[in-house]
């Protein structure tokens, strides 16, 4: 009996050598060390035997026991630990490694340029508002002091939407029509007089003067963001572009008040060193009349007579003034008691001219080549 329990040890020994996991490990211990397993065999047989055998052979089935269960024990350590590392060495991550982002697209630096204009300009209260693209010469020209056939008008190279000649009855259903709608639903009803004229595609976002004191709430302090359209391309001059318009109506509205205006936005757009510049010039919607240019970024003024972009330190970049009485007439508003400033300029020109841009080719920006459009 007592040999019966060494080789128990024995073949359990043997057999414990060989596992390798715990699947193996688990049937070991139910083959040997289970309910139904050898040693409760062996015990079971130790059991038939007389008392004076079974307390010798106590001794020795416990000594096998606590033997057999220790290696048991240690053997389960030891494979646990060899099968977490072999797992840990197959699902390991490396937290570090840089992850994979999503591919995000973004806005058109346009659209980007319309938003932090409009954005600086909301800041000193000046509100968005929304004048038709496609407008009355009225608007677009006439109400802004260029009776028709005036030369002034040349400077505007503008595109006309042909129209049923000499009505604005339009036949049913017709783009003309569809177009006329939307005019009238985007002001008063519109005067029997003056002649509103033909349709145009605004050539500039003034058109929005007028409409605005239509209104008939003052003061006024808009900024209007449209698309504009001229006969014209070139390196800087594309067909369809874009510009903003600002319009300030009170009392008491001085040129300061215009160029405090233009300073701020030139420091909030372009950077806290830029300034501007008023330059006469000669507009028929306002009077007196500037040009207005920004101080070059790129060589600040130092180095003008080097400077590829600049000339003389300055740059241009579009056209104020202090509203004409006969534009505010045209708006209804009484010149004697109010007055204000306007200004106008391209937006692709006041983006192309942000340091670091340097955008030789203002047409780049519609050419649709997404290697262009993603380095900003
Ligand atoms: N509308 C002018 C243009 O397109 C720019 C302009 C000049 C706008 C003077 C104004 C202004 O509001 O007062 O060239």
């Amino acid at each position: 009996m007592q040999s019966k329990f060494q080789q128990f040890k024995t073949d359990f020994e043997a057999q414990l050598h060989t596992v390798a996991d715990r699947l193996k490990l688990e049937e070991l211990r139910t083959q040997f060390l289970g309910r139904k397993g050898k040693l409760a065999e062996l015990m079971k047989e130790m059991g038939l035997l007389a008392q004076d055998q079974r307390q010798v052979l106590g001794a020795v089935a416990n000594e096998v026991k606590t033997a057999v269960e220790a290696a048991f024990a240690q053997k389960e350590t030891t494979v646990r630990a060899q099968e977490d590392a072999a797992a840990a060495q197959r699902e390991w991550i490396d937290v570090t490694e840089p992850g994979s982002w999503p591919r995000a697209g973004h806005l058109h630096p346009v659209s980007t340029a319309i938003a932090e204009i409009s954005d600086i300009f909301s800041r000193i209260g000046f509100s968005r508002v929304r004048a038709p693209e496609v407008d009355w010469d009225y608007y677009a020209f006439e109400s802004l002091n260029m009776p028709k056939d005036h030369p002034a008008r040349d400077d505007w190279e503008t595109f006309f939407v042909k129209q049923a000649a000499g009505s604005r009855q339009q036949a049913a259903g017709t783009e003309d029509e569809r177009i006329h709608h939307e005019l009238q639903a985007a002001s008063r009803p519109l005067p029997a007089s003056p002649d509103m004229g033909r349709l145009v595609l605004t050539p500039h976002t003034s058109n929005s003067q007028v409409r605005e004191m239509e209104k008939g709430k003052l003061p006024i302090r808009m900024i209007n963001i449209n698309r504009t359209y001229r006969r014209q391309s070139d390196v800087t001059h594309v067909p369809m572009f874009h510009q903003f318009e600002g319009l300030l109506i009170d009392k008491d509205v001085t040129i300061g008040n215009l160029k405090g205006t233009l300073d701020y936005f030139a420091k909030a757009y372009f950077g806290p060193s830029r300034v501007t510049r008023l330059r006469p010039h000669h507009f028929r919607f306002t009077e007196p009349s500037f040009e207005i240019d920004i101080s070059c970024g790129l060589c600040e003024g130092k180095d003008s007579a080097m400077c590829r972009l600049c000339k003389a330190g300055w740059l241009e970049l579009g056209g104020a003034g202090m509203v004409h009485p006969n534009v505010l007439k045209a708006g209804g508003v009484d010149p004697k008691v109010h007055g204000g400033f306007a200004f106008g300029w391209g937006v692709e020109r006041t983006l192309s001219m942000k340091s670091g841009m340097n955008l030789d080719d203002i047409r780049l920006l519609y050419k649709n080549d997404l290697r262009f459009v993603r380095q900003f």
